[in-house]
């Protein structure tokens, strides 16, 4: 990993859009699965029973890969998968350590109905509960959410390499405002 990069000010106009003025944001770049996965791993030791992390960016872009590192650094039991047939799957703790809840949101609808099936309003006090495709639909279990935003790189033809992703972190509420986020790219 290299040194953490500022969002760009498009950047954080949108992101203050999207997730209101007061988001704690840093910006890292990855340039392999390895280093995506080592992110994860990191991330895992800023995680606390209760946090809620959203996984934003489009297929391939390395969200599944992030939660693999996640597991690992939480010492959770199972390998963490893309679920073909399955919304949401609990990883149990092996040690001392919340379980990972791992949501992929992408084939539920918007409305809270179907979110409340999952109950994970129930298992999130508990719990580290990271969702792919949830923008829209789970936001209202937390006030506090740490938003990661995954991006190929692009229009740089030196480092417009396919395995280089851009991640922004967005930390949203009291939880994260203190975060040292950029911290994750040492
Ligand atoms: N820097 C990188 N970070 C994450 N994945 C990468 C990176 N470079 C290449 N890849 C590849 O991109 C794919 C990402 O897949 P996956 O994590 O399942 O994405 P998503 O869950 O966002 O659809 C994997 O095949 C992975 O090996
Ligand atoms: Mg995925």
């Amino acid at each position: 990993m290299e040194a953490p990069h500022s969002p760009a000010p498009a950047d954080a106009a949108t992101l203050a859009d999207t997730f209101g003025p007061a988001v704690n944001t840093a910006g890292l770049t990855l340039h392999s699965p390895e280093e995506m996965r080592e992110l994860g791993r990191r991330l895992a030791k800023l995680l606390r029973p209760g946090d809620l992390v959203m996984l934003t960016g489009a297929l391939g872009a390395g969200k599944t890969t992030l939660t693999r590192g996640l597991g690992e650094g939480l010492g959770v039991r199972g390998a963490v998968t893309s679920p073909t047939f399955v919304i949401a799957r609990v990883h149990p703790p092996l040690g001392d350590g919340p379980p990972l809840v791992h949501v992929d949101a992408y084939r539920l609808g918007g409305g809270l109905d179907e979110m409340e099936d999952l109950d994970l309003d129930v298992s999130l006090p508990d719990s580290v509960i990271v969702v792919e495709w949830g923008e829209g639909k789970v936001e209202e279990l937390s006030d506090d959410r740490l938003h990661l935003v995954i991006d190929r790189a692009t229009g740089d033809a030196e480092h417009d390499h396919d395995d280089v992703r851009k991640v922004t972190l967005a930390g949203v509420g009291e939880r994260w405002a203190d975060a040292d986020l950029a911290a994750l790219a040492l």
